[in-house]
């Protein structure tokens, strides 16, 4: 049964040319959004911000999934819908963030992701609100002393427990291993901990007898520390980003959704585009599951008045049909011009 639930979910969130939203700040993330364009946060502002990307018309046409926080899975449009039924409407697969955000690991200063406890409970809830599918997010950052073997043992094992319970409750799960690009590291150091991590997810999550089949990956792509100097360039990133993934990742997961971890919106478009022209087969799909990539041009368009609400949600639908184009390696940069 559960089976049969998850495969229509997967065939509903890969889709040639379609990707999927993040829309999933926490709390105290979404304030630190909306404080960004000067908008007090309020369960009111965090739901008109919502509204306006989530009610972009069309939204349908470049997204396939949406990844909701909790506190908007219960809101509504301004027109009176729910936004997971609103979602359905438009043909968008309604998602939850269900992990529990950052808690201490060790000294070194690293964090695991706290959450597993009652999550069965939980989903049940999610799903009865509209929910198909569902993200847990492991973080890991890079300096001499991290990340730790230990973490990446204690995340791995972590989200192949959480892929399983998902399934187990017919939510197919997206397993998100960031590994931050903060720092002034090279891309060299990226790639080397990129790997480990995901050599560490896939043998945790097949030790686990998680369906590999019916799960996304939603990882960072290799690329150098914010700070770094000399940064590597679009062609190094997609180059080095797919060549870690293809000695990583099993041919049978269907789908691969990078976050955008920090980098500019027309950064993370330009990187997704090239993985697409390299020239390199890629057994799997690979998309976006952007959230500031996808939203920051839109937020800035909006400034929390409600006059701006279409030119928002141009903004919004904009970077959506670039990182659309970009998943078929149809993105040029000229096209940034574009209105
Ligand atoms: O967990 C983080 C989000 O799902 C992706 O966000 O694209 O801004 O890194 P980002």
């Amino acid at each position: 049964m559960a089976n049969e639930e998850l495969k229509r979910t997967i065939k509903d969130m890969v889709i040639a040319g379609k990707g999927i939203l993040a829309a999933d700040e926490s709390v105290s993330t979404a304030t630190k959004r909306l404080a960004s364009i000067n908008v007090e946060s309020t369960e009111e502002t965090r739901r008109q911000y919502r509204n306006l990307i989530l009610t972009a018309p069309g939204i349908g046409k470049y997204i396939c999934g949406v990844i909701m926080f909790e506190e908007t899975l219960y809101q509504k449009t301004d027109d009176g819908v729910s936004f997971p039924q609103h979602l359905k409407n438009a043909g968008v697969v309604p998602g939850i963030k269900v992990d529990g955000g950052l808690a201490d690991f060790n000294d070194k200063g690293e964090q695991y992701t706290k959450g597993l406890d009652g999550l069965g409970d939980r989903l049940e809830k999610y799903k009865k609100a509209g929910a198909r599918f569902t993200k847990w997010r492991a973080v890991y950052s890079i300096s001499d002393n991290a990340p730790s073997q230990e973490l990446i043992n204690k995340n791995a094992a972590d989200l192949a427990k959480y892929a399983k319970i998902c399934q187990e409750h017919g939510l197919a799960p997206i397993v998100e291993p960031e590994v931050l690009i903060d720092g002034a590291h090279s891309i060299q150091k990226c790639h080397e901990a990129t790997e480990k991590v995901l050599k560490e997810v896939f043998r945790a999550l097949k030790k686990e007898n998680v369906a590999i089949g019916l799960c996304i990956l939603k990882p960072s792509m290799v690329i150098s520390g914010k700070q770094a100097e000399n940064r590597a360039g679009v062609d190094e990133v997609a180059k080095r980003t797919v060549e870690v993934l293809k000695k990583t990742v099993p041919e049978e997961l269907p789908s691969i959704n990078f976050l955008s971890g920090g980098q500019g919106p027309e950064e993370a478009t330009q990187h997704l585009n090239r993985m697409h022209t390299l020239g390199i087969e890629l057994p799997w799909y690979v998309s976006f599951s952007y959230a500031r990539a996808l939203q920051e041009p839109a937020l800035k368009a909006w400034q929390g008045r409600q006059e701006n609400l279409k030119k928002g949600q141009k903004a919004f639908l904009k970077r959506a049909k670039l990182n659309s184009l970009a998943t078929m390696g149809k993105y040029r940069e000229e096209m940034e011009k574009e209105e």
